[in-house]
């Protein structure tokens, strides 16, 4: 196992009615801006009892913030931060909503530049204005890890930090609001985390049996649960087992002291940037290509996956049965996971290689993913 330092302070309040107690958790007399995206939280009743919950506060709201969330929007939040002097941000929502609201806590005090250089340089927020989150859509585990991703109109980038800062003081999960998902929410949702494991432990061996069995752990309860809440949208009990599988999927916790990919990931935030595809949609094209070209690389840790989460029988064809598997697996949910199935060609791809290159990375567990292997991987993936 390799060295490491792990350290989580999100606290974390998950199941049912657990929204009402929310004004336990926010400092008394806290001037609070709650972030919200389209309206979803209005149809699912989490908007009116979130307002209930915190009648006793100075509450404003701030709506629109946009799956793949928009620098331009949150810029604008951020300057309402800045003329009302707000103190704390609630986001309730999902994912975007909740990483649009990180950049927010550490733009306000941002000052001396443009706070872009957040994803751009990985830089330190002087100050920050204090975060809590209600997630409403299990999927990327931001409502307990300091991660942020961004995408940014004027020049069509999609960028991520991952910044200490970051964390909320709490989140709250009540898997009765997830009740209401589109469909398509949810198979984004099961994909993206089982991604999300796969991202920290298709690598290779550092005899980390407890890693790999928390990893396997969140791989059995997303293939067993998945269908369940796509067959009864209703099912309290699956649905949150699936919320806490996604938490866990992206708590970091697996990834100690063992080595992680996220080429995955890096890839497919270019397919977004580039062709709109929602995030768990990227990631289904793209795991497979990256599998199919890494195979050797990884070809330890895929055996044992497959023998572990399909009981396939070690052996030659091994590797190839598990790719085949996960690929069924995500089509029986319903995600296609061919780039051609969206329409998508090779028309962006040198493009998408050159840009991963151009900002100096390059990518996997072994750090040789380059412009040439990403083109091979991309055409993998079509
Ligand atoms: O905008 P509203 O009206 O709220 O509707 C949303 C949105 O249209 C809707 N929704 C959310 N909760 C709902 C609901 N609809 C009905 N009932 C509910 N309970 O779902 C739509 C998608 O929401 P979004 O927040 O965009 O989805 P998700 O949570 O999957 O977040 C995706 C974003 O997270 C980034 C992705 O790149 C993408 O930008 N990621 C963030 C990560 C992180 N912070 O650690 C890691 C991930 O790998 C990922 O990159
Ligand atoms: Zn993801």
């Amino acid at each position: 196992m390799n060295n490491f330092i792990f350290q989580n302070p999100v606290k974390v309040i998950f199941g049912r009615g657990t929204i009402g107690a929310l004004a336990e958790h926010i400092p008394a007399g806290a001037k609070v801006l709650m972030t919200c995206g389209g309206g979803s939280i209005r149809a699912n009743g989490v908007y009116g009892q979130v307002k209930e919950a915190l009648s006793g506060f100075d509450l404003q709201e701030f709506w629109g913030i946009e799956p793949n969330p928009r620098y331009e929007t949150a810029m604008k939040a951020v300057e309402l931060c800045r003329r009302e002097k707000i103190t704390f941000l609630l986001s309730v929502g999902g994912g975007s909503v909740l990483d649009a609201t990180k950049f927010i806590s550490l733009a306000v005090h941002y000052t001396a530049a443009d706070p872009w250089e957040l994803y751009t340089k990985g830089a330190l927020s002087p100050q920050t204005v204090p975060l809590g989150a209600v997630i409403t859509l299990p999927a990327t585990g931001s409502e307990m890890n300091c991660n942020s991703v961004l995408s940014r109109e004027s020049t069509a980038e999609k960028l991520a930090f991952s910044n200490p800062q970051a964390y909320p003081l709490f989140s709250v999960m009540d898997p009765e609001s997830t009740f209401t998902l589109p469909e398509r929410q949810t198979i984004n949702g099961i994909v993206d985390a089982f991604v999300h494991v796969c991202e920290q432990y298709m690598t290779y061996p550092v005899n980390s049996p407890l890693q790999d069995r928390q990893a396997e752990a969140v791989y059995h309860t997303l293939v067993e649960e998945g269908p369940k809440v796509l067959k009864n949208p209703r099912d309290y009990d699956a649905r949150a087992n699936i919320m806490w599988a996604a938490t866990h999927a992206l708590n970091f916790i697996m990834a100690c002291g063992v080595p992680e990919d996220w080429s995955t990931h890096m890839i497919g935030h270019e397919i977004t940037a580039l062709h709109g595809l929602d995030h768990a949609q990227t990631l289904a094209c793209v795991l497979f290509g990256v599998w199919k070209h890494q195979k050797q690389a990884k070809e330890a840790k895929l055996v044992q996956y497959g023998q572990r989460i399909w009981g396939i029988t070690p052996g030659p064809g091994a590797v190839e049965k598990a790719i085949d598997r996960t690929e069924a697996f995500f089509r029986s949910l319903g995600m296609k996971t061919r780039l051609h199935e969206y329409g998508v060609g090779t028309e962006n791809f040198e493009k998408i290689a050159s840009r991963i290159e151009s900002r100096g990375m390059k990518l996997g567990e072994h750090a040789n993913i380059g412009k040439k292997e990403i083109l091979e991987i991309l055409n993998l993936s079509l």
